[in-house]
């Protein structure tokens, strides 16, 4: 089999690494990729939100699936262009991906499904953001409602920034605040069968201690000791499987991978939001485990045969992703900032590098984004993946380079 993926990022780095690595799958192609997806994939210049170009792509490579990364082209119809061609695609049609792209729409489903979530306001005017705040009450948390690459939300007990935030917004969410630690959980769905992931946990803000801003996610670890052993089938039956349900049943359907952050608060767990790819950067530890073939599927849930294709099997052990970001992240972003020893760290036991925002100047490998890359690196157990993460993260430098020291700690 052929496939094709598309995106840019680390994310997409996993997931063509694991679809290389496939005995199903003979050949691997990218667009437009990254320095290190060229070494897993063939590389090809194409606008990813260009629907028609990324069809027309997936023709010229006969391509047998393709598989779409990031949640802007999912909005923006690029599944729909390539299933119009006849081809199979991963991924939500830009009807269901309103799920990750509209949070007003992702309430309203959860509402008709039933499913966990925080109380929520959708406000336009300051009056109403006003009236939600005191309403819903402090901590103060406050949406965006569009796509803002996991950057539109504030939490905060100051009302003021609350109030700041709201007003640079057009359409805003005031949600209730959720306590509690935080679970990442993935299901590949063809729209009616469920096939849930392990679960993970990211750690969205960019200091240690969950201090500063939140980025795009600066680590990740799976699986979770910590975690409720029936957390996956509890959420299966409360939120994956009827919010598939939900949107079967209004004529849009979602296949694809249905990504649900959770709060597992004191009061239960409860749905932070919903996305309609993959995670990142959880993909990269949860692809490094995992032990039976992506591409069945990925194809399964692209052809509606995943009832067909067995459970996901996982290797034992833990894997940890740490990122490491470039100077100025998440408010901008440093380019042209020369990268050496990633070489080194992948000379380590159990450690890959995963690139995102990467490049190449003539020889040397740059900085081209705000989170620059993953170390990721299997372990018997968090802590030992941990600590060869982190040997791996030591091995890597460039101006300004910036990581969390605390991803899996204390697990
Ligand atoms: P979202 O873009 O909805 O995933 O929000 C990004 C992050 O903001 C989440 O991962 C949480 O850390 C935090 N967050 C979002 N909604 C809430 C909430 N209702 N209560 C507490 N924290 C939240
Ligand atoms: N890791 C958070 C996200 O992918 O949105």
């Amino acid at each position: 089999m052929t496939v094709l993926v598309i995106g840019t990022g680390g994310r997409e780095h996993a997931l063509a690494r694991a679809l290389s690595r496939d005995p199903g799958v003979a050949a691997v192609h990218a667009a437009p990729g990254n320095p290190g997806i060229a070494a897993v994939a063939t590389l090809h210049d194409v606008d990813p939100l260009d629907g028609a170009a990324v069809a027309g792509l997936a023709e010229s490579v006969g391509a047998d699936l393709v598989v779409v990364g990031p949640e802007a082209p999912l909005v923006a119809g690029v599944a729909d262009a390539v299933a119009a061609r006849g081809i199979a695609v991963f991924g939500p049609s830009r009807e269901a991906a309103r799920l990750e792209g509209s949070k007003a729409f992702a309430k309203e489903v959860m509402a008709a499904a039933g499913v966990p979530t925080a109380r929520a306001r959708s406000c336009r005017t300051a009056a109403e953001v006003a009236a939600a705040l005191d309403e819903l009450g402090a901590p103060y948390v406050v949406k965006d409602d569009g796509l803002a690459a996991g950057k539109g939300v504030v939490v905060t007990d100051d009302r003021q920034t609350a109030l700041d935030h709201a007003a640079g917004c057009d359409v805003v969410l005031v949600e209730e605040y959720l306590d509690g630690p935080e679970v990442s959980l993935f299901a590949i769905t063809d729209g009616t069968t469920v096939r849930p992931l392990q679960p993970a946990q990211d750690f969205k803000r960019i200091f240690d201690a969950d201090q500063g801003p939140n980025t795009g996610g600066m680590g990740a670890y799976t699986p979770l000791p910590w975690a409720p052993d029936d957390l996956v089938d509890e959420v299966l039956r409360t939120v994956l499987q009827p919010t598939v349900d939900e949107l079967r049943r209004r004529g849009t359907p979602f296949a694809g991978l249905l990504y649900a952050g959770l709060a597992l608060t004191s009061r239960g767990t409860r749905v932070v939001e919903f996305n309609a790819r993959f995670g990142d950067p959880e993909t990269q530890p949860l692809l490094a485990l995992l032990d039976s073939p992506l591409s069945p599927l990925l194809l399964g849930a692209a052809t509606g045969t995943l009832a067909d294709v067995p459970e996901p099997r996982w290797r034992p052990g833990a894997a940890v992703a740490v990122v490491v970001a470039s100077a100025g992240y998440p408010e901008s972003s440093s380019r042209g900032d020369v990268i050496t020893g990633t070489d080194a760290a992948e000379a380590l036991e159990g450690v890959h590098v995963i690139h995102a925002g990467t490049a190449l100047d003539g020889d040397d490998l740059v900085t081209a984004g705000g989170r620059v890359l993953a170390v990721v690196a299997v372990g018997d157990s968090v802590a030992d993946a941990r600590a060869a993460a982190y040997d791996g993260v030591a091995a890597i430098s460039f101006d300004g380079a910036q990581h969390r020291t605390d991803i899996a700690a204390g697990r």
